[in-house]
């Protein structure tokens, strides 16, 4: 098959991790003999610094015409720190999912074997949890209207949710629990916000028509602490914009590292892939980081929007064999660790030997 990939590999660390999946995406078209035709655009601080907007129109068309997006990072401290700062590199991310209408973010959330004692959480809690997280992505507070009084000593954010925004997401929820365990668990906070109430009788009414999903709702705050306290309890989590945001960076500690999780922004007419985690600006350059989250956002690239399933299952088997032979980045394991580059190697080199002993 032949397919264009858009590369975006915006901040800090999203060009170091984004250089490993395309090593691992190459091997596979090598293989598979899949012709992968990768083109590079402009995002984030990158993009201001060389054009002055964070998410430039050649990118838009870029991401337009791809078959799929492939994206990095984005965020700089030096806007981080200035709030006075009226063009943000996080603007080029919000506007090119607006824009792109990827209304769904996906993100799966298991534990690895080899990693179980990583993670600071006790491994009998974590062991065997395996649950994907639907997160709206294009309304709620991070789109609906900011304000600032004349005088500045009074700022206002609104979170704003319509019926079908929520149906949209919550079929695709309620379609992919059929395809697991069947559990659904909406998280909200029906008990404060009115959007939440929305999203409860939006919820409810779409449950008649998946008799066999079991449907649960659950405060945010009461979710945040079962995640962590009984994990293994979740199977689909349906949530809005902010209580994904923040939820999937809990979530990743299962896991092991906030370096481990990608993710599946998905539309009617676009896809983007993108590990969970941030630009890291610290790490930035210094080839530390973990390429797990953007590898595996390319196996799930290939399975998605590819319709490539063995493809991506041998990316995920190379990333647990990589894994299992004691291979870490150093936020993994501190203790004896390898770069990115060479990460991005071991995988690359897994993936080749299942493809010869099996393709
Ligand atoms: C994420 C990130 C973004 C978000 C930031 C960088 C704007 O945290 O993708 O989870 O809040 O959505
Ligand atoms: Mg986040």
């Amino acid at each position: 098959m032949e397919k264009n990939i858009a590369l975006l590999p915006g901040d800090g660390i999203g060009p170091e991790v984004t250089d490993q999946a395309v090593k691992v995406l190459k091997v596979i078209a090598e293989r598979f003999h899949h012709q992968f035709t990768f083109e590079k655009g402009l995002i984030g601080a990158v993009a201001i610094d060389a054009t002055g907007h964070p998410f430039p129109e050649a990118t838009h068309d870029l991401c337009k015409k791809s078959d799929a997006i492939l994206f990095g990072a984005i965020g700089d401290p030096k806007y981080d720190n200035n709030p006075k700062a009226t063009v943000r590199p996080e603007q080029g991310l919000l506007a090119m999912r607006k824009q792109l209408g990827l209304f769904a973010n996906i993100r799966p959330v298991h534990t690895y074997k080899s990693l179980i004692n990583k993670s600071p959480l006790k491994a009998d809690i974590i062991s065997g949890t395996d649950f994907v997280v639907f997160r709206e992505l294009t309304g709620g507070i991070y789109f609906g209207e900011k304000k600032r009084s004349a005088d500045g000593n009074q700022a206002s954010d609104s979170c704003v949710y319509t019926r079908s925004e929520i149906e949209r997401i919550a079929r695709l929820a309620f379609e992919n629990a059929m395809t697991r365990h069947k559990k659904l668990c909406l998280v909200d906070k029906a008990n404060v916000l009115e959007t939440s109430r929305l999203w409860r009788e939006v919820v409810q009414v779409m449950a008649l028509g998946f008799p066999e999903v079991e449907v649960n709702f659950m405060f945010v705050d009461n979710a945040a602490m079962q995640l962590i306290l009984n994990p293994r309890q979740f199977d689909v989590i349906l949530t809005e914009n902010m209580f994904g945001d923040i939820i999937t960076d809990e979530a990743s500690v299962i896991t092991g590292s906030l370096g481990m999780l990608p993710s599946a922004s998905v539309g009617d007419k676009n896809a983007l892939y993108e590990p969970i985690h941030g630009s890291y600006p610290s790490a930035a350059g210094k080839n530390i980081a973990n390429p797990i989250g953007s590898i595996l956002s390319a196996a799930m690239m290939l399975e998605l929007s590819f319709a490539m399933p063995l493809e991506a299952a041998y990316i995920t088997r190379a990333v647990e064999e990589t894994l299992s032979q004691g291979w870490a980045t150093v936020d993994i394991n501190p203790d004896n660790y390898i770069g990115t580059q060479e990460m991005g190697d071991k995988i690359a080199e897994h993936v080749n030997e299942i493809c010869l002993h099996e393709v």
